[in-house]
């Protein structure tokens, strides 16, 4: 296993538990449900894990699109949306072939940072060419440069002890710090931008943009940004 691909598409221990798990997606679900801008909304999840409470978005929407790069997880999305009409499991080749402007809202939650800088500006010229005008992005979990594992690892358990699951933050962390994933991350490395800099590269990519306040993901110390993309 050697690229950041192949590890999302085996089996990983990023969650402590299965209540980690559930608690994540469904607090992502119900923020990223929150951005949804109508009811005849078409919305783009790039990068969507499992997002087993998708279901939480598709009620607020059109259309709910689940693209992830790893066929594992598409597999086990397209079973589990099976009987709901208004989520699409698709892939990276199909979310190239969508129509210009023909999405209400772009999501990408913790997938910049696995990207590299070339794979980051093709995705911010797709985003671009996807979204209708009036459209929306959001790219949540922005990596700034000083923030490391000591963050991350105090983050997660805080959010462990409030979510009931302090114990398994415990155990995971250990194992997730003799895991792949940290050895992929000082292999491959992570990458990272301070808010100017996340900030002109939106502003390149032909969108308006500003950093919220909060950040979707349970470490406040990484970003969220929301990008409009500019009329020409
Ligand atoms: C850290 S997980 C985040 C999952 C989810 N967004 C969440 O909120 O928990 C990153 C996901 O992005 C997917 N991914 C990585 N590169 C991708 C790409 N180029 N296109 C689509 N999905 C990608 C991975 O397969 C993985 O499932």
């Amino acid at each position: 296993m050697n690229t950041w691909r192949e590890f999302w598409d085996g089996a990983h221990s990023i969650y402590v538990s299965e209540r980690h798990k559930d608690v994540h997606y469904r607090d992502v679900a119900e923020q990223l449900a929150a951005f949804v801008p109508h009811p005849d909304a078409r919305v783009l999840d790039h990068g969507s894990g499992e997002a087993i409470h998708a279901g939480l978005v598709a009620a607020r929407a059109r259309e709910l699109l689940l693209c992830d790069a790893a066929a594992s997880v598409r597999a086990s999305n397209a079973t589990r949306f099976a009987g709901n009409p208004k989520i699409k499991v698709i892939g990276p080749e199909d979310v190239e072939r969508l129509s210009d402007a023909s999405l209400d809202l772009i999501f990408a939650n913790s997938l910049v940072q696995y990207l590299n800088a070339a794979e980051f500006d093709w995705m911010l010229a797709l985003w671009r060419r996807l979204l209708a005008p009036g459209g929306i992005l959001i790219v949540a979990d922005v990596i700034p440069p000083q923030v490391g594992a000591a963050s991350d690892g105090l983050a997660l358990l805080r959010y462990a002890a409030a979510h009931g699951f302090l114990g398994a933050a415990l155990v995971g962390l250990t194992r997730t710090a003799l895991s792949r994933y940290w050895k992929l991350r000082s292999e491959l490395g992570i990458a990272r931008y301070s808010e100017p800099e996340f900030l002109a590269k939106l502003r390149a990519a032909g969108f308006s943009a500003e950093r919220l306040p909060k950040n979707v993901e349970h470490n406040p110390a990484r970003m969220t940004f929301r990008a409009l993309p500019l009329t020409n």
